[in-house]
C-alpha cells in the first residue's frame, strides 16, 4: 500500500498495487472530480469535495497538480488502500469541509440516521444535521447514527469524524455532507461484486467498528417499568417487591425472561441520579436485592446520563471543578452535561458510576446525551465518551461478554460499546410502523443489537390496546431483543388487560425465547462482518427492486421474512420478494411464490412470518435464565429444517456458545432420489432435528459432538 504524502501529486496515482484496479479515479481538477466506477455499470458516479467558512456556503475545490487545493491553500491526498477501498484526506485552511455525490437521478441512498425523516427506509428528499431528533412523528429520541451511507449505484461512503455534521439528500441522486472540520477523511467503498450491499456494510463497519458479542441474558425477554417506585399490587410496598411481583408473575405463567432493569427512579438525589446509590425508601438491601435476582436468573441493569441534576453529588463535584457544559440552567428539570473531555471530570464520572456493576448491576440503560444538556456541536463527541466511560465501569468487572448496554442515541463506533433501542415510541400504530422501520435502518447503519419498548413508550390514556400490544409482541419476537414495558395501568397480567393477552404475550416471548439459537448465531455474525440480523429486504434479494422501498418488512437473518401487522384491523398485503418460495411459519402449509403479493387478515395469534425454501432454522432451549419451572433443566436444540427439491443445498452458520465456534450446518437435497442429507460439526449439546414435509414432521436426534443423518421418500411442502 502506498499513501501519498500531502502535497504529492494526485494526478499521478501510480506505483500502488492497487492503483490499476482503483475504481474512483480523477476525472478533472477544475473542480476537483473523482469518478467512481461501481458494478452498477451506470453512467459514472461524480465526486466533488466541498470547503466553506460557513455551513451554508461551501463550494467545490479545484486542485493544482501538486495536490494543493487552488486559490485557498491546503492540501488534498487521495488512495486506494484496498481493491475495494478509497481515503480521501482533506487539510483546508476552511472551517466547513464536505463532498457531494451525482448519480442517476433514480439512484436512491440509504443509512445516517435509524429514525425514518420520510417514515421510509431509504433517504428520499430529506436533509438534516448528524444529531439527535426529538420529539418527533411516531417516536420521540430515535437517535441511532452514522456518517454512512450506501448508494444503488454501487458504492457507500464513510466519513470518519464525530464533529457535528449535516446531511442532504434532497436533489435527485445527490448526497452532500459539510463537516465541522477543516481536516476530514472519507472513505468510498466499492465492492467488486455487483449488488454486493452486504459487503458495502461489511467495510464500513471493518473501517469503524464491529459489535462485540452480547450475554446471553441480552435478547431477553427483558420486563421494566418507568417507574417501578409505584404502581403496587397485593404485597408490594416497595420497588424491591414490585420486581419480584414480576418474577413471581412470569414464573406462575412460565414466561421466559432474562432481564429485569431500573429506569429512573431508583436513586436519591434531584430526578433521582447522581449521587450513585439506591433509594432506600424503596430499595432496601439493593445488593442482596440484586444477588436474588441473579439467583433467579435475571441480570440488572440501571438507567444512566450525563446529566448533573441540581444539587446532586455529582453536580456538586462538577460545579467545583467546572466540568459543566456552561450557560445550561440547572434550575430545571434537565441539567447541564459534564463536559468528558475533560480527563479529571471523565475520570471522576467512571469511579462513581462504578458502585453499580461493584454491587451485581449488569449493564446500564443510557439515556439522553441529545436533549439540550450541551451545545449540539458537541453531541456526538460527547456520546462517544460517555458510552466509552460507561463500557469502561462494566468491563473491568464482567469482562467483555458478561454484561448489556443498551442506548437510544448511539454514533459510529458506539457498537463496540453499546446496543440500541429505538427511543420513545408512541403507543399507538404511528409509533410501531415507525419502530418497524427503525430497526431496519439501524441494521443499515451497523447497528445489529437493536429493540424497542414493546407496546410502545408515550403511552396515554388507554394506550396500548391490547390489540397493538398483541401485534407489537408478535413483531418483537422477530427482534434481536424482546423488551416489555410494564407499570402503571400498563401491565398484561393486571387489568384492564386480559387472559387473552397473557397468553399471547406468553407465546410470543416464548417463541423468542426458541429462537435465542438461530439469533445468537447472527448476532455473532455481525460481530464478524457487520451484517445485522433485521435486514431490508434488497440486502437479501437485490435484483428484485421492489425490494428497494418496502419499509415494513424485513428479512430476520436470511432465512425469516417478517411483515408485522402495523395497521388497526389486522390485515396488510405482504410483498415475497424475488429469488425465493415461501412457507407460512405459524400453520405451515401455505406457500408463496417470490415476486407475488397476499393479502392476509390474521387474529392477535397470528403475524405473517415466512420461511424460505431450504431453511435451516436452530431453535431450542438454550437459556435457562427464569426457568424455574422444570425439573433437572438441560439445554437441548431443536433444529427445524425446511427441505425443497429447488434447493439444492442451504447452509446455516450456527454459532456454539461453549466452543466459541461457528459451525455450519448442511443440508442436501437430492430430487431423484427424494433423500435430503443434513450433516452438521460440533453443536455443543444434544439436539433433535425436525424436517417439515407435506407428510408431516420427521424427528431425528443430533449428537453434540456433530454428525450427519440422512431422510428418504421426502416430499417437499414446497413441491
Ligand atoms: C449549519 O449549521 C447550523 C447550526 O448547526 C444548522 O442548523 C444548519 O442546518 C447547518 N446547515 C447546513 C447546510 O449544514
Ligand atoms: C421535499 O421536501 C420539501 C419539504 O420537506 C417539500 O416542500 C418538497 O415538496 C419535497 N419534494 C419532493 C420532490 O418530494
Ligand atoms: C412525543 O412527541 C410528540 C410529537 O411527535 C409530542 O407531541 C409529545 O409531547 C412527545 N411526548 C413526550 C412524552 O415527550
Ligand atoms: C463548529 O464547531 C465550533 C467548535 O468547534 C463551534 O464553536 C461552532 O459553533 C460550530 N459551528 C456550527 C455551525 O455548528
Ligand atoms: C428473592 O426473590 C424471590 C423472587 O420472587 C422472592 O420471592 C423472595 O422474597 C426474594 N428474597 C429476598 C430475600 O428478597
Ligand atoms: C450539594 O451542594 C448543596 C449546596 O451547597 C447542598 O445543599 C447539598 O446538600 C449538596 N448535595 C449533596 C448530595 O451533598
Ligand atoms: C431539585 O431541583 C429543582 C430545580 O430543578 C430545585 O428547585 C430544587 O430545589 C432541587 N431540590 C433539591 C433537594 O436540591
Ligand atoms: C470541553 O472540554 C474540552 C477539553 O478541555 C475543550 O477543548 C472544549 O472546548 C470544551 N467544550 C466546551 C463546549 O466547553
Ligand atoms: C399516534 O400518536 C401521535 C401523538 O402521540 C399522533 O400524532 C398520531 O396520529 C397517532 N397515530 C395513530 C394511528 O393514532
Ligand atoms: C392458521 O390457521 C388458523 C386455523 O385455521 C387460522 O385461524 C389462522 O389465521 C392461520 N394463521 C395463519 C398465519 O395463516
Amino acid at each position: 500500500m502506498h499513501w501519498f504524502a500531502l502535497g504529492t501529486s494526485i494526478l499521478a496515482a501510480t506505483g500502488t498495487a492497487y492503483a490499476k484496479r482503483c475504481p474512483v479515479k480523477v476525472s478533472r481538477n477544475l473542480p476537483l472530480t473523482f469518478e467512481v466506477q461501481s458494478w452498477s455499470g451506470k453512467r459514472a458516479v461524480q465526486n466533488t469535495v466541498l470547503t466553506g467558512s460557513n455551513n451554508e456556503t461551501v463550494s467545490a475545490i479545484s486542485v493544482t497538480g501538486n495536490g494543493h487545493i487552488a486559490h485557498e491553500g491546503g492540501s488534498i491526498s487521495w488512495s486506494c488502500i484496498s481493491p475495494t477501498v478509497t481515503r480521501v484526506q482533506i487539510n483546508s485552511p476552511k472551517q466547513f469541509v464536505g463532498a457531494k455525490f451525482v448519480n442517476d437521478a433514480a439512484d436512491l441512498f440509504y443509512g445516517v440516521w435509524e429514525y425514518p425523516l420520510s417514515g421510509n427506509i431509504a433517504n428520499s428528499n430529506v436533509s438534516f444535521e448528524l444529531k439527535g431528533f426529538g420529539n418527533s412523528e411516531g417516536i420521540n429520541w430515535s437517535n441511532a447514527r452514522a456518517p454512512f451511507f450506501i448508494s444503488t449505484a454501487g458504492y457507500g461512503v464513510y466519513a470518519d469524524s464525530a464533529v457535528m455534521s449535516s446531511y442532504e439528500f434532497t436533489a435527485p441522486g445527490t448526497a452532500e455532507f459539510i463537516f465541522n472540520t477543516s481536516s476530514l477523511t472519507y472513505y468510498i467503498i466499492t465492492p467488486q461484486k455487483r449488488n454486493d450491499y452486504k459487503a458495502i456494510i461489511e467495510e464500513y463497519t471493518g473501517l469503524s467498528a464491529r459489535s462485540i458479542m452480547p450475554p446471553d441474558s441480552a435478547y431477553g425477554p427483558t420486563f421494566y417499568s418507568d417507574d417501578f417506585e409505584e404502581d403496587f399490587h397485593g404485597y408490594v410496598h416497595n420497588a424491591q417487591q414490585n420486581y419480584y411481583d414480576v418474577v413471581d408473575h412470569l414464573f406462575y405463567n412460565k414466561i421466559h425472561a432474562s432481564g429485569l432493569f431500573a429506569d429512573r427512579p431508583y436513586g436519591t438525589g434531584n430526578s433521582s441520579f447522581g449521587n450513585f446509590d439506591f433509594d432506600p425508601k424503596y430499595y432496601p438491601t439493593p445488593e442482596q436485592f440484586i444477588q436474588n435476582l441473579t439467583d433467579y436468573g435475571f441480570d440488572f441493569q440501571v438507567w444512566v446520563a450525563n446529566r448533573a441534576f441540581l444539587n446532586t453529588e455529582l453536580y456538586n463535584a462538577s460545579v467545583e471543578n467546572g466540568w459543566l457544559f456552561p450557560g445550561i440552567s440547572p434550575e430545571q428539570f434537565l441539567g447541564p452535561a459534564l463536559n468528558l473531555s475533560i480527563p479529571a471530570a471523565y475520570d471522576y464520572f467512571k469511579k462513581r458510576l462504578s458502585y453499580f456493576p461493584s454491587i451485581g448491576v449488569k449493564g446500564y440503560k443510557i439515556d439522553r446525551g441529545e436533549e439540550g444538556e450541551m451545545p449540539v456541536y458537541e453531541q456526538n463527541i460527547q456520546n462517544v465518551l460517555f458510552r466509552k466511560l460507561c463500557y469502561e465501569t462494566m468491563v473491568e468487572i464482567w469482562g467483555e461478554n458478561g454484561f448489556h448496554d443498551f442506548s437510544r442515541s448511539a454514533y459510529d463506533r458506539d457498537r463496540a460499546v453499546t446496543t440500541v433501542w429505538d427511543g420513545d415510541a408512541h403507543a399507538n400504530f404511528t409509533g410501531l410502523r415507525y419502530t418497524v422501520t427503525d430497526g431496519i435502518r439501524a441494521g443499515l447503519v451497523g447497528f445489529s443489537h437493536w429493540t424497542s419498548d414493546t407496546g410502545g413508550y408515550v403511552r396515554e390514556g388507554d394506550e396500548p390496546t391490547e390489540e397493538l400490544w398483541a401485534r407489537w409482541m408478535h413483531h418483537s419476537a422477530f427482534t434481536p431483543e424482546f423488551v416489555v414495558m410494564i407499570g402503571t395501568n400498563h401491565t398484561p397480567w393486571y387489568a384492564p388487560y386480559t387472559e387473552r393477552l397473557v397468553s399471547i404475550l406468553k407465546e410470543t416471548a416464548n417463541l423468542h425465547h426458541e429462537l435465542i439459537p438461530f439469533i445468537k448465531s447472527y448476532t455473532y455474525q455481525a460481530t464478524q462482518d457487520g451484517v445485522p440480523v433485521m435486514r431490508a429486504l434488497f440486502l437479501e434479494y437485490p435484483e428484485d427492486e421492489k425490494a428497494y422501498t418496502i419499509s415494513d418488512e424485513y428479512f430476520f437473518g436470511e432465512e425469516f421474512l417478517v411483515a408485522p401487522v402495523v395497521n388497526e384491523g389486522g390485515s396488510r398485503s405482504v410483498y415475497f420478494p424475488k429469488g425465493a418460495d415461501y412457507l407460512e411459519y405459524y400453520n405451515k402449509t401455505s406457500i408463496h411464490k417470490g415476486g407475488s403479493t397476499t393479502q392476509v387478515q390474521l387474529e392477535l395469534e397470528y403475524s405473517p412470518v415466512y420461511v424460505t425454501a431450504g431453511s435451516i432454522i436452530p431453535r431450542g432451549d438454550i437459556v435457562q435464565a427464569n426457568n424455574k419451572w422444570t425439573k433437572n433443566w438441560v439445554p437441548h436444540l431443536n433444529i427445524e429444517a425446511y427441505p425443497s427439491f429447488d434447493v439444492e443445498s442451504s447452509i446455516f452458520t450456527y454459532y456454539n456458545g461453549i466452543s466459541k465456534k461457528p459451525v455450519p450446518i448442511t443440508m442436501i437435497s437430492n430430487s431423484k432420489q427424494s433423500s435430503v442429507k443434513i450433516v452438521h460439526g460440533d453443536i455443543g449439546i444434544e439436539g433433535t432435528l425436525t424436517l417439515f414435509t407435506k407428510k408431516g414432521q420427521v424427528k431425528a436426534s443430533l449428537a453434540a459432538a456433530g454428525g450427519m443423518v440422512e431422510f428418504h421418500n421426502v416430499e417437499s411442502l414446497f413441491s
